[in-house]
């Protein structure tokens, strides 16, 4: 099996990083859509330490304001949607239900750098798996690490183990408003095969 052609554009040939969006809602529903499809993807131990918070109501992306660059703010704060994407460092807590060896939470336990490295690690693998699957289901997504990860962790995340990555804003892409692509390597740049 493999994916047809338009549905190759979608994702990747067409797929565009939006920085205005469409004056349209985004519903709930196609979130979720999203993180089912993004869900499916692997993750070392199926260790699944993506989180994820969706700020969708203007109170909720003005209180991100403030730790976002300068550059970054506005257009943030317009976009339809808000995906704060995170890691649960606490993640190794699911393993018993995630995984099929037993013990392999204690591979975890008190081993604060191999957590960190295994949450960052698997968590933006599955924020990439998860802007692909917006993209999939029809919406646009415009990531951003242009912001200050600890004032969002204090603001979002004080009384948890979630960790802040990246943000994405989301919504139906506004093509009018898209510069033109810029190059990517070719395979005989970034890659090497032995
Ligand atoms: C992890 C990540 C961080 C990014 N940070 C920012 C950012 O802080 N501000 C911004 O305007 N764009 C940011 N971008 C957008 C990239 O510049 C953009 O995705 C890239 O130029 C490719 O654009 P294209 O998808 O339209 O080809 C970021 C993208 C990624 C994946």
């Amino acid at each position: 099996m493999t994916a047809d052609s338009d549905m190759l554009d979608v994702i990747f040939n067409e797929g565009r990083t939006y920085d205005a969006f469409l004056d349209k809602p985004v519903p709930e529903s196609l979130l979720q859509e999203a993180y089912d499809l993004a869900k499916m993807a692997p993750t070392s131990a199926n260790c699944q330490p993506m989180r994820i918070l969706f700020l969708s109501t203007q109170e909720a992306k003005d209180r991100l304001g403030p730790a976002l660059s300068s550059t970054n703010r506005e257009k943030t704060v317009k976009a339809p949607v808000v995906a704060v994407i995170a890691h649960d460092l606490a993640f190794y807590e699911n393993l018993p239900k995630l995984y099929r060896i037993p013990g392999a939470e204690k591979w975890f336990m008190g081993q604060d750098g191999l957590i960190e490295e295994t949450a960052f690690r698997n968590g933006a693998l599955q924020g990439a798996y998860f802007m692909l699957a917006a993209r999939a289901v029809g919406l646009g997504v415009g990531p951003m690490s242009g912001f200050d990860n600890g004032a969002v962790d204090a603001e979002f995340f004080s009384d948890s183990s979630w960790r802040s990555n990246f943000v994405c804003n989301i919504g139906y892409g506004d093509d009018g408003a898209v510069p033109d692509r810029d190059p990517r390597l070719d395979f005989a740049e970034a890659c090497k095969v032995l």
